[in-house]
This record gives C-alpha cells, sequence and structure tokens, in this order.
C-alpha cells in the first residue's frame, strides 16, 4: 500500500483555461467570508507562542516566522524547525486527528521552537495578511491537488483566498506530485505579481509523508519557489 499510490489521473492536460479569470476575479473582488471563532482562537494561540519565543512585536522581533500551511500530523513542521532552529514555525492544519495522532513515527527529542494550531488557512491566511503578520518563508506541502476540471475552484490557486496566501512569505515553496498544479500555481502567482519558478523536486530525505509514499511510489515531484522581488500584492 505505502508504495503504491496512484499517479494523478486527470482530463486537464495544461494550465486551466479559467485560471487567469479565476486569479483576476479574486484580485478584483474582497473576500468577504466571516473569519471562524476557531480559527482566531488556534491563529492566536500559535502567535503568541512565537512572540514567547522571541518573535513579533514590534519590528517583527528577532525570531522570524515559518508557516507550515496544511502540515497535516506535523512532520514538516518538525523538520523546518530543526533545520531553522533561529525561526519558529506555526504548523496548521483543519484535522484535528492528523494533529494529535502519536508522535511515535519521531525519532529523539523534538525541537522547541513551533507550534501546531488547528485552524482553517482559508482563516490563517486572511488574518496573517490582515494583522500583517511578517511570514519569512512559507510552505504549502502536497495540498489535496483536486485533479478533476471541474474543481478548479478548491485548488488553493483558484480559491478566492489564493491573493492571500501569495501575500505571505518572502520565501514561498510549494510542492506536488501533480505537474500542472504546480504549474498553475506558479502562473497564478504571477499573475498576482510575485515572479516563481518551477523545478522538477528530488527529495534526499523526505520532509513529509505524502513526499515519502510518493516517493516511494516512483511519482516525479515538483516545486513551485517564489522570492518577491516586488512588493506583495494583499
Ligand atoms: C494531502 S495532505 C498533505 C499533508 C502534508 N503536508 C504532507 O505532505 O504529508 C493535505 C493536508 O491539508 C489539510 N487541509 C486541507 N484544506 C485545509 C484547510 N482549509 N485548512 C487547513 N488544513 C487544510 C488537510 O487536512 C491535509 O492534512
Amino acid at each position: 500500500m505505502f508504495a503504491n499510490s496512484r499517479t494523478i489521473a486527470s482530463a486537464q492536460t495544461d494550465i486551466h483555461d479559467h485560471l487567469a479569470a479565476r486569479v483576476q476575479r479574486h484580485l478584483a473582488e474582497p473576500f468577504r467570508k466571516p473569519i471562524g471563532d476557531a480559527s482566531r482562537h488556534a491563529l492566536d494561540e500559535a502567535l503568541a507562542a512565537w512572540r514567547g519565543a522571541g518573535g513579533g512585536g514590534g519590528g517583527g522581533g528577532k525570531v522570524p516566522l515559518i508557516l507550515d500551511a496544511g502540515c497535516g500530523v506535523g512532520e514538516s513542521t518538525l523538520r523546518l524547525a530543526q533545520a531553522f532552529p533561529d525561526h519558529f514555525v506555526i504548523g496548521v492544519d483543519q484535522s484535528e486527528k492528523r494533529l494529535t495522532a502519536g508522535k511515535d513515527w519521531w525519532e529523539g527529542e523534538m525541537p522547541k521552537n513551533f507550534h501546531w494550531a488547528r485552524a482553517d488557512l482559508v482563516d490563517v491566511w486572511r488574518m496573517l495578511v490582515d494583522d500583517a503578520v511578517p511570514v519569512a518563508r512559507h510552505y504549502v506541502l502536497y495540498p489535496n491537488p483536486w485533479p478533476k476540471i471541474g474543481h478548479l475552484g478548491r485548488r488553493w490557486q483558484g480559491h478566492a483566498v489564493f491573493p492571500a496566501l501569495a501575500a505571505l512569505g518572502d520565501y514561498l515553496e510549494c510542492r506536488s506530485n501533480w505537474k500542472i498544479y504546480i504549474d498553475e500555481f506558479a502562473a497564478a502567482l504571477e499573475m498576482v505579481g510575485r515572479p516563481a519558478v518551477t523545478e522538477p523536486w528530488l527529495p534526499t530525505v523526505p520532509m513529509t509523508p505524502f513526499e515519502r509514499k510518493y516517493g516511494a511510489s516512483g511519482h516525479d515531484l515538483w516545486r513551485c519557489v517564489s522570492i518577491p522581488t516586488r512588493a506583495s500584492v494583499k
């Protein structure tokens, strides 16, 4: 089962025909969905943990923030915390089950510079933008691909929250085993004014369970990386 993950099957053979119009519409129309109380509370707790570790406050504090968006069971949160010991990592996922599941797969002591938050990213991304929270590094690792043509709106680049997502992270990275997802993500970033590059991704050590599963199944992996040279779009 583990090394037997199917590659993405989709009738879509290139960037979605409606992507540009969709992104333009989301840039033109404010996204008014109310913020959920649970997300607000979870993010406040996470930001308080970051401040407690020396981040935030006037001038952005001394400890830069990393956002691990859709962290699943949280392995990437721990790996990022280890890789960037002078940063603080907030891992966000909507699944309580994934976040609270046993972590016996982690060997040795866990790093201290992280916090897991159960929250809806559709709220979290907008709150971080509205509160002008500086995010140094932003990872969107193996988001649900929603490969059906009719599901463009469920992919992050086709979602109304995309302008907020794209405004966060001096460094922004998305990974997927579906090349079209990464091509669309990069195209949508360009549309909101962020230059982006795409490339095959060949991890030496897998950073997430999905990366491990896809790698073991022989899938090609792709990533999109964006480092802004222009002011981010709100
Ligand atoms: C395919 S899994 C990838 C998990 C992890 N990044 C990995 O690579 O193993 C996608 C994750 O995104 C989370 N997710 C999807 N939509 C979300 C939302 N609106 N808010 C928060 N998490 C969300 C899911 O709960 C799931 O854990």
